[in-house]
């Protein structure tokens, strides 16, 4: 791990002291308040705390000394054309016209619209500022961002648009690759070569001696390499802001699961074909908005980056997690003595099933803890020491809710508690479709494949939100589903889950009704049910049992949210859960 990518600036901070330009830390490292829990849960709290810091050239200049005595690089990024609310809050003049003045640096995380302008000043000043950031650093690289760029604003502003006709530009990506190698053009004035995030790549023609960061699967990786660019693999295993296990009392991440044994069997530059370009390395990411703290810091990067060390510094053919597993006793050992605070959450158990309309469910547990054992419960309550010890798989019939924990049988040690609610059903594996019932436009969900998450046994109720199997349908006001039960069923009862639970800015639908038929016409209406209150959780149907061999689940959504990287309200996304059929 020689290399340390510092990213300095972003929408919620410039965090770098600048000489010619000094609000930009004064005024953009300063913000109001953050928000409270996650960014995207309905109507989030801010802390009314402003918050504010940088680093003087003095200080990042004993960094750079600190980590070069230990042979490390450090690589700053300053993060450009988009990510610049803090750097457009100090200097106004570098927005495009259309921003809405005065820009605050944010205290929301997401993908905003305030971006630098094409204009010419923009590159006096780009030129000032990377020139400083050359002499400060001593490194070969300097990392000129380029990632989530919304164009919004540069679609509407005449200066971006001259600079279009000028240049002949046709279209956004070209106008974001052009200024791609007007920044690059500086790195290298200034003896530095430029690193991107690709993004960029879509943009068109680019500098050859661009280097790429990755981190939007192997088909961007592949076409940077295709294009002759040296590469920097950073996929989503290597994003360590990301939750490690799936147990509910993991704490509160960004999104994404990135567990230890991902971390060490994922390959960085595997089925890649290299050439023109190479990879010439790879690195986890670790964003800090959802770290408090540096145990927190510490809890999110270790032991992944052990895993890491030995998958970048060890030839493939040595590699082997069991072995790895063995010796990371004593590498946790060591950190522990370090005072770092390791994560074991790779112990926690795993809960796998299969399901069965006849004979209910099967459930298998795992873990890759060494010497400790599952305990188990099936009522919902959270296991002990005195619950059952998991042998052999289980069955259950109709329903439960499973809880596993390991403890280890001589300190008594808890890990992460794992959780699965299952329920057996009428329409347990049958098919199911959705479209949008103004348009008839089929509806996908836009977080997994397909939406047999909708009738695959399990219930979201209780999880983690991120681990839950909903199914997310997005910008939809009004759906429909429908469900084939394949052949005739005597239907009474039909329920259908929503996460409302006021996380990720949900809600639940304001009604839902039902309709069934042996032909795929001639409807009859089952019932419906209207919305408790704009977080409960399910919908449940009763009928006079009525023989159906399809089921037609009508959605109305009409609430809006407001977006806060839009600055405007679009429809509340839909994140369904189980359709549970019960027949007579
Ligand atoms: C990134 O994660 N936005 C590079
Ligand atoms: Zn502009």
């Amino acid at each position: 791990l020689n290399h340390l990518h510092w990213h300095l600036v972003d929408d919620q901070g410039w965090r770098i002291e600048v000489q010619a330009y000094p609000r930009l830390a004064q005024t953009g490292s300063r913000r109001e308040a953050t928000v409270v829990g996650h960014t995207l849960d309905r109507d989030a709290e801010l802390d009314q705390q402003p918050h504010a810091g940088y680093y003087t050239q003095a200080e990042v200049r004993e960094i750079i000394e600190y980590a070069d005595q230990r042979h490390i690089t450090i690589i700053p990024e300053i993060d450009l054309p988009g990510h610049s609310s803090a750097l457009l809050a100090a200097y106004p003049e570098f927005a495009c016209a259309g921003v809405s003045l005065p820009v605050d640096v944010k205290s929301h995380f997401g993908i905003f619209r305030n971006v630098l302008c094409n204009r010419d000043a923009t590159f006096t000043f780009l030129g000032e500022l990377i020139s400083e950031l050359a002499g400060l650093f001593p490194g070969r690289y300097i990392h000129i961002g380029g990632d989530e760029v919304n164009t919004h604003y540069w679609q509407q502003c005449e200066d971006c648009r001259r600079v279009m006709q000028d240049h002949d530009l046709t279209d956004m990506e070209a106008l974001q690759a052009h200024f791609v190698r007007r920044v690059a053009e500086i790195v290298e004035s200034n003896g530095k070569q430029a690193i991107a995030w690709d993004d960029v790549l879509s943009a068109g023609r680019l500098p050859e001696n661009l280097t790429i960061m990755s981190w939007q699967g192997l088909a961007r990786a592949q076409q940077a390499l295709d294009q002759g660019h040296d590469v920097i693999m950073t996929q989503s295993p290597l994003y360590f802001d990301f939750y490690q296990s799936t147990a509910i009392d993991e704490p509160l991440a960004i999104h994404g699961h990135a567990p230890l044994r991902g971390v060490y069997t994922h390959d960085p530059s595997d089925e890649l074909h290299q050439q023109p370009g190479r990879v010439i390395g790879a690195q986890a990411n670790v964003w800090t908005e959802y770290i408090q703290t540096d145990q927190q810091l510490d809890y999110m990067l270790f032991p992944r980056l052990t895993a890491l060390a030995e998958v970048l510094w060890t030839p493939p053919e040595q590699q082997d997690w069991n072995d790895f597993k063995s010796r990371l006793r004593g590498h946790m050992a060591v950190l522990n003595r370090l005072g770092v605070n390791t994560s074991h959450s790779h112990e926690n158990p795993e809960i796998r099933f299969s399901a069965d309309r006849q004979t209910g469910f099967c459930v298998e547990m795992q873990t890759e803890a060494l010497q400790q054992r599952i305990h188990y419960t099936l009522d919902g309550s959270l296991p002990n020491r005195q619950s059952p010890v998991y042998s052999t798989p289980l069955q259950i019939e109709q329903q439960a809710v499973v809880h596993a924990v390991c403890i280890d049988p001589q300190t008594g040690q808890h890990s992460g508690t794992s959780r699965l609610a299952l329920v057996g059903h009428r329409a347990l594996h049958c098919q199911v479709t959705a479209w949008d019932s103004d348009t008839g436009r089929p509806l996908e969900a836009s977080n997994i494949h397909n939406l047999q998450v909708l009738t695959n046994g399990v219930t979201g109720q209780g999880q983690l939100f991120q681990h839950a199997d909903w199914a997310a349908i997005d910008n939809a006001t009004d759906a429909e589903l429908l469900v084939d039960l394949e052949t005739p069923a005597n239907v009474k009862l039909v329920s259908i889950g929503f996460d409302g639970c006021l996380k990720r800015a949900l809600y639940s639908p304001q009604r839902v009704s039902l309709a069934g038929s042996l032909e795929r016409c001639d409807w009859a209406e089952l019932g419906s049910a209207e919305q408790a209150s704009p977080d409960s959780g399910r919908f449940e149907i009763a009928c006079e049992p009525t023989q159906c061999r399809y089921l037609r689940v009508t959605i109305e959504n009409p609430e809006l949210i407001y977006s806060h990287e839009r600055e405007e309200s679009m429809p509340a996304p839909l994140y369904l859960d189980e359709i549970i059929v019960h027949e007579s």
